[in-house]
């Protein structure tokens, strides 16, 4: 058996979350009002599905027009809260519009840099900025590609576009200019919104000239809109770039939300899966208003007074559902963070929190295993007393980091809620509530509404023993498809096992009914929390003109969780070296961007293949971390397996 899930069936320990906190959480005020006595309880009536996600949209969201079905199910397609009329932003932001309540407190990576930017004003440049695309002849359906930093401007962009009915997509800043490329040309977008250049570890990063790059081979993109955030200098098309701040400037503050069918779509967010082409993921304003909503509200406990801090990027889904539009529905103060952790110093978070006194912390196992690496001392210079509730996300979260994240940053009085879900699910899905008995490595239990389970290969469910992660019925945030791949679509999540969402997952479930998230099956990469198909950072390994054949693997990493290993077949005639070696890592850094670049490349004669020619990933990884490799006598080379030890 493997070390670390020994480990984690060894792991018996039990965290009750502090009485008082149980008490007044908001879930517990529901469960009043339900007349709903246990946990266990709830979820049981959580199985009624329909019912139960009818009243949490009460919770949540105001329909413009009623709905008259809660859910329409059609070859894998879900209509959530059919025929209601409705757009996000009623909720997000409309209803706060005369609030000066404080929506986003910012800090710039420089520091000293601090805005605070109130619901009314907020509302304000939504609407300047939706008038200004208006005019730049953005209407409802159309794509639009944000390419930005941690600035207040994107979240402002992506409601502006929702405002209108467009249809958003935003591409992490990290991501080269090839990947932001890739993006919109897929979606045929209409306009990009970037910035000139932003700060990160003490460098500026010129996302304006990236996006140059990017446009030079984007035929739909018409215009760019440019944030201007640290005034450095940049090339400048006039026929196609606009200053945000000029237009913004000339353009009234009023416009009219679009009324949208609650199962329009709102955006596009692409992420990695088993081939080397990024998959738009699509999600719909009504059901995913309702379903992130209900999760932060109840997951996190979210009250008026709190400030929260969701310390992800906004260019991943996690940024989309619990920076932007879940916080903004639920009217709460959320920090937002432009740069590093460790900049200057590695106690910057900590000074972030005492300074804006956070509440609730949401973060990620590898941030947590970064600063236990960084040493205590950073962390006992700050008290860190606001602090009542932690999350974690993105990955597995060992015990150890779980105990030493609830032990230093929450001083043992903040439980932490290891939150299992994906880009596709749009919200929490296997969590605990502030309720629940915590036990440290797991995601505790289904959220209630959501049903999930563990299959073996005949799809039968099976306790105490590793399968696939299911859901077994649909849930109002999740995916409306593939887009422009509707093949796709239904071969990655719904062929495997009939009617039941196939998550990609291997977990284990215990003897308690508690999820254990043991990581991806074999095809795509967790590094940092990123998830990276292993056939795009071979995609471009193989883009290089000397490499004939690559596979790419993940190895464990002690902080990143994985780091990732290439192993390069040449072309003929080109020689191996070190400067290669650095080139080809640089090439996939290009390619893809920085949070892909390997962090070994070797170099192999051969790499063991099935008899139809597919390389055998799972092998390499078995050989060359020691393991055992199975039966490879059905490999077209198994002698090239024992090759792999040889590789330089
Ligand atoms: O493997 C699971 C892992 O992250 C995957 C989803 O990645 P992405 O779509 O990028 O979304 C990440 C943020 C929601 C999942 O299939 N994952 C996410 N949360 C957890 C997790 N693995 C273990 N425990 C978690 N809490």
């Amino acid at each position: 058996m493997e070390k670390d899930l020994l480990v984690l069936l060894n792991e018996k320990r039990v965290f009750n979350p502090p009485k008082k906190l149980a008490e007044n959480s908001n879930v517990m005020k529901w469960m009043k009002k339900k007349k709903i006595k246990s946990y266990e309880e709830l979820l049981e009536k959580g199985k009624n599905i329909e019912w139960f996600w009818g009243e949490a949209a009460k919770e949540i969201v105001k329909w413009k027009k009623p709905y008259k079905k809660v859910l329409e199910w059609k070859d894998h397609y879900a209509k959530w809260f059919v025929d209601a009329k409705y757009n996000i932003v009623f909720d997000a932001l409309d209803k706060h519009k005369n609030k000066k309540k404080i929506a986003f407190i910012w800090e710039g990576e420089p520091k000293g840099e601090i805005k605070k930017i109130s619901y009314k004003e907020l509302n304000v440049q939504v609407n300047k900025l939706a008038n200004a695309m208006k005019k730049l002849g953005i209407k409802k359906g159309d794509r639009i590609g944000i390419y930005l930093p941690m600035i207040p401007e994107l979240p402002t962009a992506m409601l502006a576009c929702a405002k209108l009915g467009a249809i958003h997509s935003v591409v992490f800043s990290g991501f080269s200019a090839l990947a932001f490329r890739e993006r919109i040309n897929d979606e045929e977008a209409k306009l990009v919104i970037t910035c000139d250049s932003f700060y990160r570890k003490g460098k500026t990063i010129p996302l304006k000239k990236f996006t140059d790059e990017a446009l030079m081979e984007a035929p739909t993109v018409k215009n760019a809109i440019i944030v201007k955030r640290t005034g450095e200098e940049i090339p400048w098309n006039p026929k196609r770039d606009l200053w945000y701040h000029e237009i913004t400037k000339k353009a009234l503050s009023n416009c009219k939300t679009e009324l949208m069918d609650s199962n329009d779509p709102l955006f596009i967010l692409y992420t990695s899966g088993t081939t080397g082409k990024p998959k738009g993921i699509i999600h719909a304003h009504g059901g995913y208003a309702v379903g992130t909503g209900i999760t932060l509200k109840w997951v996190f406990d979210l009250k008026d007074k709190d400030v929260w801090w969701c310390a992800a990027d906004a260019g991943w889904i996690t940024g989309h559902s619990y920076i932007v539009y879940a916080p903004l529905i639920l009217g709460v103060t959320s920090v937002i963070y432009e740069g590093s952790p460790d900049f200057p110093k590695p106690d910057r978070w900590w000074e972030i929190i005492d300074r804006h006194k956070v509440s609730v912390l949401y973060t990620s196992p590898t941030a947590i295993r970064m600063f236990m690496h960084f040493g205590e001392e950073w962390i006992e210079k700050h008290s860190l007393k606001s602090l009542r509730l932690l999350g974690s996300v993105g990955e597995p979260i060992n015990p150890e980091a779980w105990i030493w994240y609830y032990e230093m940053i929450g001083k043992g009085k903040c439980p932490i809620m290891d939150t299992w879900w994906q880009t596709e699910t749009g919200n929490h899905c296997i969590t605990p509530l502030p309720i629940t008995p915590l036990k440290p490595g797991s995601a505790t239990k289904p959220f209630p509404g959501i049903q999930a389970d563990v299959f073996d290969s005949k799809g039968k469910p099976i306790v105490n023993a590793g399968g696939e992660l299911v859901l077994l019925h649909p849930w109002p945030a999740m995916l409306r498809g593939i887009y422009k791949n509707p093949e796709k679509y239904q071969k990655t999540y719904w062929e495997t096992y009939p009617e039941t969402y196939l998550a990609g997952d291997v977990a284990r479930i215990d003897q308690d009914g508690y999820f254990w998230i043991q990581g991806r099956d074999s095809d795509v990469l967790k590094v940092a929390g990123h998830r990276i198909g292993n056939s795009e950072i071979e995609s471009a390994l193989v883009s290089h003109p000397l490499v004939a054949e690559a596979a790419a693997i993940g190895k464990p990493d002690e902080i990143k969780g994985e780091k990732i290993a290439v192993y390069v077949i040449l072309k003929k005639g080109a020689e191996i070296s070190e400067e290669l070696r650095k080139e080809l890592a640089e090439h996939v850094t290009k390619e893809i961007g920085k949070l892909a670049k390997p962090s070994e490349v070797w170099f192999v004669s051969d790499l063991p293949k099935t008899r139809s020619g597919k390389i055998m990933r799972r092998v390499i990884k078995a050989k060359v971390l020691g393991k055992d490799t199975g039966n490879i006598s059905t490999l077209s080379n198994p002698e090239a397996v024992e090759e792999l030890l040889q590789a330089k």
